[in-house]
């Protein structure tokens, strides 16, 4: 949908799945999950989709470096080191401390997929130091001959990342069309809001009356929004289409973001066990498992009507359960 050039590493469509006793737990019509867990290699996840476009780009600017920063357990990050071991090139994640430096979850995963990993005790990931930092790195592969290529989704990346997610949207309404009605809502979480942006704005331009709702995992609602609206204009634009998004197009809600940015509340951890054993489905508790507690919460809330057929985008993250287990071990038995 985007005409932007795009590598084929992820594997498209993904799985939209019906999930009937989820459906009757809500007392909603039907449920739907779309299984971006299911996207191919590395395990997954809704950033595979967005690296074909990025990477096609990094290909086609000559890189053989790729270089990041996030979280230490980043899903980001672990999706692109897997993409790098595929094209045969170099990656280096430069991942904030303080979430822990443990061997396990994505780390494993970023060491197994051969990526140079280093750590910086910023905790903040807009604070401009990063960025220096990021710079320095780069500049070292410049001066070792490499041709290193910055991905950074909420900065040099973002208009590439929307345009990822406005072909998911393409590809939900091929999904819609195959079971024969629109839905009402497709419940994503958000960490930087790109994927629900990508999404809105697909809707949007391609006139389906689905509704987002995006689950902030991390930021309040209202710098979510404006975040959300800005990246999805300025890739509009930059796309050049005409559709535009604004405050009204689409639901945030920030309630489910709990004792904070990747640590499991008590209704994650409910949900995860919820989808569990209902569906079979594999969430983590501190991004699925959040979107998949606002989706429980509102249901019992009666937002939705007994009518309501519900998409739930399943975004993946499923190394980051593994490093909750004492988590679970803690929250109360059900
Ligand atoms: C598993 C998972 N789901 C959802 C998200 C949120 O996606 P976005 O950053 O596009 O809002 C992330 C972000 O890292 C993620 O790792």
């Amino acid at each position: 949908m985007s005409g932007r050039p795009r590598l084929d590493l992820a594997r498209l469509p993904t799985p939209f799945e019906p999930a009937p006793r989820l459906a009757e737990h809500l007392d909603v019509a039907s449920v739907y999950v779309k299984r971006e867990d299911m996207a191919g290699y590395a395990l997954g996840g809704n950033k595979l989709r967005q690296l074909d476009f990025i990477l096609a780009e990094a290909i086609a600017a000559g890189a053989d470096m790729l270089i990041a920063t996030a979280g230490s357990q980043s899903n980001f990050c672990r999706s692109l080191a897997g993409a790098a071991a595929k094209l045969g090139l170099g990656c280096h994640l430069h991942l904030r401390a303080r979430m822990g430096t443990e061997h396990v979850g994505n780390l494993l995963l970023d060491d197994i997929f051969g990526a140079e990993v280093t750590f910086t005790q910023n905790t903040d990931p807009w604070h401009p130091a990063i960025k220096d930092e990021i710079e320095a790195i780069a500049d070292d592969y410049r001066r070792q001959g490499r041709s290193p290529f910055v991905v950074q989704l909420t900065g040099v990346s973002a208009n590439v990342g929307v345009a990822g997610w406005m072909s998911g949207a393409a590809e939900l309404v091929e999904d819609f069309k195959a079971i024969g009605r629109m839905p009402d809502i497709v419940v994503v979480v958000c960490g930087s809001g790109l994927t629900a942006a990508g999404l809105a704005l697909g809707f949007k331009h391609l006139e389906v009356p689905t509704r987002v709702m995006g689950v902030s995992a991390q930021q309040p609602e209202a710098r979510l929004r404006k975040w959300i609206i800005e990246t999805a204009n300025a890739a509009a634009a930059w796309m050049g289409i005409e559709t535009r998004l604004s405050g009204q197009d689409l639901d945030i809600v920030d309630d489910e973001i709990g004792p904070g940015y990747g640590i499991p509340s008590a209704a994650s951890l409910a949900a995860v066990k919820t989808a569990g054993r209902l569906e079979g489905l594999v969430l983590d508790p501190v991004y699925t498992g959040k979107g998949m507690a606002a989706l429980i919460g509102a249901a019992e809330k009666g937002l939705f009507g007994k009518a309501s057929s519900i998409v739930f985008l399943h975004s993946g993250g499923t190394p980051g359960l593994f490093t909750h287990a004492s988590a679970f071990e803690r929250s109360a038995p059900q």
